[in-house]
């Protein structure tokens, strides 16, 4: 496995030390709160990006997906946005993620709430898919683009798995161009050597080169911002394993909370920006 790759997927499971246990613990929790598990009660544990499930509706608004669509979640994470695609349109909705760990419990919550026959999850790298070209009518990533550092191959490697007309979506952190440099740790990186943030002329290049007409550009900063004050999810995000609710803490553990306290620091001093676009594959 490349370097990259490497420290990317120990980062994200550095706080997994008995994947088996996590396993056993996510489901007697689920069974001692009974069903139904649905995208919005699982939120604040399985969405893992500023905004939770709020910002993966409005990203799917932005990107018209019929029920029959073939979907792709590049880097599903723990599940969350890909079972809140199945559960609201029905489509058939494919995640791969670098981390194992990551895969399992997202195959799990998708078996405990039954939707098992919309979603299937690939543990991998969206840099090189196990998928034939032109598989899928869209694919969606969320906050993980910041692990890459080849960004032109990314984009094509996503274009080649679009269908000619389809459409990339992507909820994603980037840098203003010339500004300061951001607070480290963040979620996705003990520091800038590990990090790798675009401004939006970059991206945007970066996704022309690939073949991906940009149709939307949003700038969602203030939203992020919002939710940073207003909703008090960083708490959760870093909550101790042993917190009430569903808690995405018990996935990454305490060393979280810097790091989302460095999230929120860097966009609201606007170090870092928020961006939702979609891009037509020409
Ligand atoms: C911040 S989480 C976001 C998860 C999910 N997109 C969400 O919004 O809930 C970043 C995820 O990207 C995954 N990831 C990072 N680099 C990857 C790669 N090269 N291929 C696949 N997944 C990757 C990590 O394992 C992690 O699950």
């Amino acid at each position: 496995m490349l370097d990259e790759l490497a420290i990317t997927r120990d980062h994200y499971q550095a706080a997994i030390n008995d994947p088996a246990a996590l396993l056993a613990r996510i489901s007697s929790a689920l069974e001692a709160h009974g069903a139904p598990i649905t995208a919005e009660r699982m939120g604040s544990f399985d969405q893992f990006h500023i905004g939770g499930l709020a910002s993966s509706i409005e990203l799917a608004a932005r990107m018209d997906i019929a029920g029959d669509a073939q979907v792709l979640d590049a880097g599903s994470g723990l599940g969350g946005p890909s079972r809140y695609l199945a559960e609201a349109f029905g489509c058939q909705v494919t995640g791969i993620d670098l981390a194992p760990a990551y895969v399992a419990i997202a195959q799990l919550l998708a078996d405990k709430a039954g939707v098992s026959e919309k979603v299937r999850y690939v543990a991998g790298s969206i840099t090189d898919m196990p998928f034939p070209s032109e598989t899928f009518d869209r694919v969606w990533t969320q906050h993980v683009v910041m692990n890459i550092r080849d960004r032109d191959s990314l984009y094509r490697e996503i274009r080649r798995v679009l269908k000619m007309g389809g459409r990339f979506a992507f909820y994603d952190p980037y840098v203003p161009a010339g500004g300061e440099a951001p607070h480290y740790p963040t979620p996705w990186a003990e520091s800038a050597a590990t990090s790798t943030l675009l401004t939006e002329d970059e991206t945007r290049a970066s996704l022309a080169q690939a073949g991906l007409k940009v149709v939307l550009w949003e700038d969602v900063s203030e939203q992020g911002k919002d939710w940073i004050t207003q909703q008090q999810q960083i708490r959760q995000l870093a909550a101790a394993p042993t917190g009430p609710a569903f808690s995405l803490g018990w996935v990454v553990g305490p060393r979280m909370q810097p790091m989302v306290a460095n999230f929120a620091k860097n966009i609201q001093e606007g170090r870092i920006r928020l961006v939702m676009g979609i891009c037509e594959a020409a």
